[in-house]
């Protein structure tokens, strides 16, 4: 199942040396002297009006915090706290070198994609990838060929890659792969057999990409699934302030250990300063160190986080309105652990569909929900974190008494919700169609067309389309369908509604 047997006494990592934090404390440091400021950031210059405004804003003495880069003590030279406290994050996470990001994990699949251009071309890659690896490879020309993972119509979810799907996408190609791109977990908390992939990987010549974002917590207790890094994969992206509590758009970049990562440093040491900013937030990377040291460190939090996720989903399931979306996992041959911090509640039963109760969860009673598919409303709870969950169970009971059972109402807006759409097929290679000469045609002529753009529906901004793919009847439903929804919105449409597509010119 993907994790080891171990306890608080005896974690992966040395533990005192995870109490530390060597980053943040020279950022503190720095504050702390009585400094005058002639460089940026502008609002440091002897606190003006800017420092005071936002200093008042966030109640605290933020703008303190906010450094420049290139400081001695801080962030200089190769025996900086800085350096310390990455090599600190590799510790835990099981990696080799980690890199701070502060642009979130979406930076972290750019560099990816553009450092395993390195290695080769063509990559084989999980076709339901987040958009921003699809603009990485449209940044360094990859050529991709797909692997569906595992579908779950019902409910709009996609999951993983088997280890046979990987071996049969290797037999079947004809080009020497460099690298391979899986999701792991997926939004629904699935889980891959990541060892027997990078396994298949690496027998095959390529090293193994993990889109890691949604387990940056994985590897930090018994009862989650190990850290991708320690089951062999070669680079993970890690949305660290996903689960594991930093502050949002903070993530890090892992190396794995062994002969593709050694091939892959140089490369991904390139990539990094390719899509870095030069001046990257030392309170977003001050929050790294921190959230490191917390979940390196907070094992009896994360138990307590862990027991509350079990009984939310105890009650879900004594609850005959509801059920949960993992019960269902056992038919899907991909999913060999589950992360337990995420609760897919199944809302199918309900009159209405699992946007309606996400929206009356937030706008009636101020829970909000990470995302929602048709019948599914996602819940997380961060490593660490203790919600109420009689709250949620009492907001969720107050949404299905207004909503109905669909038994008692049978054209419900739900069954009018369209299917996840299958993919186009790919006509053209995916960084030709991006930069070839386009059109702007009305959705019912887009049918049939080759889309120039990565369009992918919020939540979970997974691609629908890619560059270069055919536009089907279905895609456009779909999408539209998404457009028209209160909490659905499609990245890299030509207007909201999608009424119009970018296709290549013919
Ligand atoms: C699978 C996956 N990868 C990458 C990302 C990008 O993460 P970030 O929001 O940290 O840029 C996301 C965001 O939701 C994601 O779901």
């Amino acid at each position: 199942m993907g994790s080891r047997v171990w306890s608080y006494a005896e974690p992966a990592y040395d533990l005192t040396a995870q109490q530390q934090t060597p980053y943040a404390d020279a950022v503190y440091a720095h504050a702390k002297t009585d400094q005058l400021s002639l460089m940026v950031p502008g609002h440091g210059s002897s606190k003006g009006s800017a420092a005071t405004a936002l200093d008042s804003f966030f109640e605290s003495e933020i703008t303190d915090y906010d450094l420049p880069l290139m400081l001695d003590g801080v962030d200089l030279g190769p025996d900086s706290p800085l350096v310390h406290s990455r090599k600190l994050a590799a510790e835990a996470w099981g990696a080799d070198t980690t890199w701070f990001l502060t642009n979130g994990a979406s930076q972290a699949n750019r560099i990816a994609a553009i450092a395993v251009r390195g290695l080769g071309k063509h990559i084989l890659m999980q076709r339901s990838s987040h958009s921003s690896f699809i603009d990485g490879m449209l940044a360094s020309g990859l050529s991709p060929s797909f692997i569906m993972p595992n579908i779950d119509h019902d409910n709009g979810a996609a999951h993983g890659v088997t280890p046979q799907a990987l071996e049969e996408a290797f037999a079947n190609s004809t080009e020497q792969i460099g690298a391979v791109y899986v999701i792991s977990p997926s939004y629904f908390g699935a889980t891959a057999d990541v060892a027997a992939l990078a396994d298949i990987a690496h027998r095959n010549g390529a090293a193994l990409i993990v889109d890691g974002a949604w387990g940056a917590h994985f590897g930090f207790h018994a009862e989650l699934p190990e850290s991708p890094a320690r089951l062999g994969a070669d680079l993970v992206v890690s949305s660290t302030h996903k689960l594991a509590g930093s502050l949002t758009q903070s993530a890090m970049l892992h190396l794995g250990k062994g002969e593709f990562a050694e091939r892959l440093r140089p490369l991904v040491d390139r990539a990094y300063s390719m899509t870095a900013s030069t001046s990257s937030s030392s309170i977003l990377m001050a929050s790294l160190d921190i959230a490191r040291r917390t979940i390196a460190t907070g094992y009896d939090d994360i138990t307590k986080s862990i027991q509350i996720a079990n009984e939310l989903r105890d009650r879900l399931r004594a609850d005959p309105r509801f059920g949960v979306l993992c019960d269902t996992f056992e038919g899907y041959d991909d999913i060999v652990a589950v992360d337990p911090l995420r609760i897919a509640i199944d809302v199918s039963k309900l009159a209405q569909n699992g946007h309606w109760v996400h929206n009356r969860l937030l706008k009636k009673h101020k829970v909000y929900c990470e995302m929602s598919t048709a019948t599914v409303v996602v819940a997380v709870i961060g490593a660490g974190a203790h919600p109420d969950i009689d709250r949620v169970m009492s907001a969720l009971d107050e949404c299905a008494q207004a909503a109905g059972l669909l038994g008692d109402n049978p054209t419900a807006e739900k069954a009018q919700l369209p299917a996840l759409p299958d993919a186009g097929k790919l006509a053209m290679l995916p960084r030709d169609a991006y930069f070839a000469e386009i059109e702007t045609v009305p959705a019912a002529e887009a049918v049939g067309r080759i889309s120039v753009d990565s369009l992918a529906s919020y939540p979970p901004g997974i691609p629908n389309v890619l560059p270069g793919e055919v536009i089907t009847e279905q895609l456009v439903s779909f999408l539209t369908a998404v457009a028209n929804n209160p909490n659905g919105y499609v990245r890299g449409a030509v207007d909201a509604a999608v009424s119009h597509y970018r296709v290549v010119k013919e």
